[in-house]
């Protein structure tokens, strides 16, 4: 049975925590890590932090799905607001998360049970005993601007979301009492559904915004029926564990004389592309590694050039 909880259904919102450094945090729970550590369940829950908090690089365990809700700020070098998804590997570094002077609230979804995050650097070491590590993160953005048709309903893949692995993401605008089925989960790893504005009808109740969704990768696809206002929704699909880099995310080789290299971060898989370069930073597109500044930090983890290698695809 797919799990449906809106936050007017959680027991207890937005549990207060002072942290030493000054700063507070707020929990909201949709779906709880159960205290025993043995069961192994989907977890979700929306963290909201105070103005200027910055939490430190870490990483988690398991794949997982963030997508920014209320204030802004940015996931490393990404400027990040609302609607805005983050998806990450299990044991890929990312960050740090700085929260802007308005706070940041952002929900954490997982198809498993984590046991918390891991900072670097003290945690290093676990990242390079980890056996065929495979880190890869994406910042994705859903699109709200799509005009439902004639049926009430449009839907519109992320871009960069999409892998042969399950891995997907979509974003959804439904017009009052409008049904539509949202994509089986059935080749991945389980699905997420995040009602960001405006309600469904699920079991003859109206579950306003904030609502999430889990449906299991067996569960089939779930129908959404639109609430009295319509609703903006994103659709999450976890891609099979260990599937690393989609082959659809994979850079193309650089140049056909083979001249120009690519280096990876070896904490996070972020690829700089000599060709390319990195016009936002102002490294124009030819700059070689050896001419990008040592201040060069790698924009998903903030890993220092040093934590580059030279690869080939
Ligand atoms: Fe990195």
């Amino acid at each position: 049975m797919p799990l449906v909880k809106a936050y007017d259904e959680v027991e207890n919102p937005r549990i207060e925590r002072h942290l030493p450094n000054g700063h507070f945090a707020w929990r909201t729970d949709f779906i709880k890590r159960p205290e025993d550590k043995s069961v192994d369940t989907p977890m979700a829950f929306l963290a909201e932090g105070s103005a200027n908090r910055v939490l430190r690089v870490h990483f988690h365990v398991v794949d997982q799905f963030q997508v920014m809700y209320n204030g802004s700020g940015s996931v490393g070098k990404h400027a990040v607001g609302p609607g805005a998804v983050h998806f990450s590997r299990a044991y890929t570094p990312y960050g740090p998360i700085s929260y802007s002077d308005k706070g940041l609230g952002f929900i954490t979804l997982r198809a498993h049970r984590d046991p918390g995050a891991q900072y670097l650097p003290e945690s290093r070491s676990v990242l390079d005993n980890v056996a065929n590590r495979t880190p890869w993160q994406i910042t994705a953005f859903p699109d709200f601007d799509i005009v439902p048709g004639e049926h009430g309903v449009a839907m519109k893949a992320l871009d960069g979301l999409q892998g042969h692995d399950g891995l997907a993401g979509f974003s959804v605008k439904m017009n009052a009492g409008a049904k539509a089925y949202a994509p089986d989960p059935f080749k991945g790893d389980g699905q997420y559904i995040l009602v960001m504005k405006g309600a469904i009808v699920h079991e003859g109740k109206v579950r306003r915004d904030l609502a999430i969704i889990w449906v299991g990768r067996d569960e089939g696809p779930f129908e959404l029926v639109a609430g009295p206002d319509g609703a903006e929704a994103i659709i999450l699909n976890f891609p099979v564990p260990g599937g690393g880099i989609p082959d659809e995310a994979k850079p193309v080789a650089a140049d056909a004389d083979g001249e120009l290299k690519t280096w990876q971060c070896i904490l996070c898989a972020f690829v700089y592309d000599e060709a390319a370069g990195m016009p936002e930073e102002g490294i124009a597109p030819g700059t070689r590694w050896a001419d990008v500044p040592e201040t060069f930090g790698c924009p998903d983890c903030s890993a220092k050039k040093a934590d580059f290698e030279m690869i080939e695809f």
